[in-house]
């Protein structure tokens, strides 16, 4: 049942789609152009840290799969390409191998593929500390992130129903394992209050995974056979809304959730994320075109981010969280309803220091 499941998930994954220029909650946010910006390329480190981590790059391939042959295939080919690039890795989620020991090997080969890098193991909000543990173990992991998915359950058929018990758990996870516990959403948004709760709890960093790419409502209604939840379809905050609504929170957050290209990454930089993760957009090169094509990919998405950073001035992801943005849109709405203030983030450039140093 569960390798059906995650073979399920690859394919309504793609199905789901849409590529094309449509409209994105990442377009409300647009960068103010100084048109002097005062760095060259090769001032630009892309390096990153937070929770006690170090990054080379602020970009990684988030959690997708593992659990069937054929996840495990991909689950090679996405270790593969984090190798050659030094992108780092998050497992899918692991409860099929503590169902199911002899599917060791499909998680595992992010590890042995990748033997250097940078991976994130991955369990539910109701995984024992023990398997927290083991999960940990198989993959030799740098991190643990725990999803969490009220309505991807409530939508799927075999779906839990129960959600008392995670916030403890989390709590005992976090304090049960030797790394760093990263809490996510699957694509629904971490709140403030969400992320407030997480802080207190010992956890170390949150990715908000927003809405506006992967839709596991949808996924999930694609496997029922019943009456299903269209209606769900779309639910939850943007990406760069939950962005917006952490700040000021003291816990580092990551950022994914409908990021396509390198300037969505730069946004969600500069709206304060230590790193930005995606899933679709590189499960979908890796079906379409192999690993190669992936490896490609994340080369480019790299050099671009560095282009744009030199364009817009920043020598760092965390200066690039202070430059200028604009809020338009549906975005500007949410901000206004909870009480952020756009304006902060619309002249920051003014009161940074002035970079100083030889002429140009
Ligand atoms: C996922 N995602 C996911 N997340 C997680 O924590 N554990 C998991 O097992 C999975 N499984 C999974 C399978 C597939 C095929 C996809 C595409 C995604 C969710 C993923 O990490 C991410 O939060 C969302 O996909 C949103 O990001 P994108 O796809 O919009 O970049």
């Amino acid at each position: 049942m569960t390798s059906r499941r995650k073979d399920d998930h690859v394919r309504l994954a793609l199905e789901q789609q849409h590529p094309g220029p449509g409209h994105s909650p990442f377009d409300d946010v647009s960068f103010v152009h100084h048109a002097l910006a005062g760095i060259d390329r090769p001032d630009v480190s892309l390096a990153t840290a937070f929770a006690g981590l170090s990054w080379q790059v602020p970009l990684y391939i988030n959690a997708m799969t593992g659990g069937s042959e054929k996840t495990g295939r991909i689950n090679r080919d996405l270790a593969i390409a984090a190798r050659e690039t030094g992108v780092p890795i998050a497992s899918g989620s692991m409860s099929a191998y503590f169902k199911d020991p002899s599917c060791a090997a499909t998680f595992s080969v992010l590890r042995t593929e990748n033997p250097a890098g940078f991976v994130a193991a991955n369990v539910n909000a109701t995984a024992s500390v023990e398997d927290a543990r083991r999960a940990v173990d198989l993959l030799e992991a740098n991190a643990l992130q725990i999803h969490i998915n009220t309505v991807q359950e409530t939508v799927m058929p075999e779906g839990d129903r129960s959600f008392a018990a995670w916030v403890p758990q989390i709590g005992r996870i976090a304090a049960g394992v030797h790394v760093p516990v990263i809490v996510k959403e699957v694509g629904f948004g971490l709140s403030r209050e969400s992320l407030l709760t997480l802080r207190d709890l010992g956890v170390r960093a949150a990715d908000v995974g927003g809405r506006g790419g992967t839709d596991f409502a949808r996924i999930e209604n694609g496997r029922r056979d019943g009456p299903d939840y269209t209606f769900l379809e779309g639910w939850g905050q943007s990406t760069a809304a939950c962005l917006l609504d952490a700040q000021g929170v003291d816990l580092p957050v990551l950022a994914s959730g409908g990021v396509r290209h390198p300037l969505d990454v730069a946004r969600a930089l500069a709206l304060g994320a230590r790193g930005v993760g995606a899933s679709a957009a590189f499960l979908r090169t890796l079906i379409d075109q192999g690993v190669e094509a992936l490896v490609a990919q994340l080369t480019t998405w790299l050099d671009q981010l560095a282009a744009l950073m030199t364009m817009l001035g920043a020598a760092t992801p965390a200066q690039l969280a202070r430059r200028d943005v604009l809020i338009h849109g549906a975005l500007r709405e949410f901000c206004a309803d909870r009480g952020i203030d756009t304006a902060r983030f619309t002249s920051r450039v003014a009161t940074a220091p002035t970079p100083t140093g030889g002429s140009r």
